[in-house]
């Protein structure tokens, strides 16, 4: 699956936001209609996603857009701007907020499946990120990770969760603790990918590295952002460093070693290793496989 190391917003109404978007390298670029657009600009936000997906040059960076929640009576309109204005306007990926419920994952899938087969575009080819950011949806979240295969990435809004709970926010993040580790546990078990909450504090690069690095302990593939400055932290937090890649490999090749003479735990460095550090040395080596090393 491909990196989201980095989820960048900009309200879709903003075409400058959208072309500095181009230039910063990011993993994904998340073109908004939901909460980043004000009600009397949706119309416009439509347009103008349209027309960048139509016309500018996303280079290596996903192509997001994120529609109103299904219900807002918005939703409709918002699907059709992107996913029926013709050929050549066509997203990497569908990001669907507040999901609550499998069918509501199902309902989208089929609008894709739909725009897929009506334009020609690689069925399946065409990926679905949804935000569970309700006390609903933490409580749902079995049912609604099982909800198909055209889900990839499943995204934790802390905002949103926290109005919702009645909770106030910190800047420990206990409040959201629970559900942040449930959300994480599941998108494991469903083998999809986790992307962690927003930092709103986005001129504090100390804070947000420290939250960043946090969320990839956590296990976490990914943080969303909402600012330029954020961009390169997150992606640094989110890719193993050349030491960590190194020491994975040194796992992997004495793990190996001992396998053949028959032990399946051993020391190495005075810590012991056996199958789950093996597993955990993997995903280190896939993570930075995704991130671009070779
Ligand atoms: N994506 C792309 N470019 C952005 C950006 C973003 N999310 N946020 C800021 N920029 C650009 C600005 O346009 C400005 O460009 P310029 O130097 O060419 O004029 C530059 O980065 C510096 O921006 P700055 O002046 O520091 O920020 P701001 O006061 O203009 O904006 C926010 C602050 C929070 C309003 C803005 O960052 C933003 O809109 N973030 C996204 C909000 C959003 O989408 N929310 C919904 C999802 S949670
Ligand atoms: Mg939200």
């Amino acid at each position: 699956m491909r990196a989201r190391r980095a989820l960048l917003y900009m309200p879709g109404d903003d075409l400058h936001k959208i072309r500095k978007a181009l230039t910063l390298d990011v993993d994904c670029i998340c073109m908004d209609m939901e909460d980043g657009v004000a009600l009397n600009r949706k119309a416009e936000a439509r347009q103008v996603i349209a027309g960048a997906l139509g016309e500018l040059d996303f280079g290596r960076s996903e192509r997001m857009v994120r529609i109103n929640a299904i219900g807002s009576g918005l939703e409709e309109a918002d699907l059709q701007a992107v996913l029926e204005a013709g050929p050549h306007i066509r997203p990497d990926c569908l990001v669907l907020p507040k999901v609550e419920s499998p069918e509501q994952v199902r309902w989208a899938s089929g609008r894709l499946a739909a725009a897929e087969a009506r334009w020609g575009w690689e069925a399946g080819g065409i990926a679905l990120v949804i935000l569970v950011e309700t006390a609903r949806g933490i409580v749902s979240l079995r049912e609604i990770l099982s909800a198909g295969p055209r889900l990839q990435a499943v995204v934790f809004g802390a905002e949103d969760l926290a109005g919702d709970i009645g909770c106030r926010r910190t800047p420990e993040a206990w409040e959201v603790y629970y559900a942040r580790s449930a959300l994480v546990t599941h998108a494991a078990a469903f083998n999809l990918q986790a992307i962690d909450m927003v930092f709103v504090d986005f001129r504090n690069l100390e804070g947000l590295q420290a939250e960043a690095r946090q969320g990839a302990q956590f296990g976490f593939s990914g943080k969303q952002i909402i600012h330029p400055l954020q961009a390169g932290p997150v992606q640094a937090a989110f890719t193993p460093s050349a030491a960590e890649v190194a020491q994975a490999q040194r796992v992997l090749a004495a793990f190996e070693e001992h396998q053949k003479e028959g032990r399946g735990a051993f020391a190495l460095d005075g810590k012991m290793v056996d199958m789950p550090i093996l597993k955990a040395a993997r995903r280190v080596l896939e993570r930075a496989q995704a991130a671009g090393y070779h």
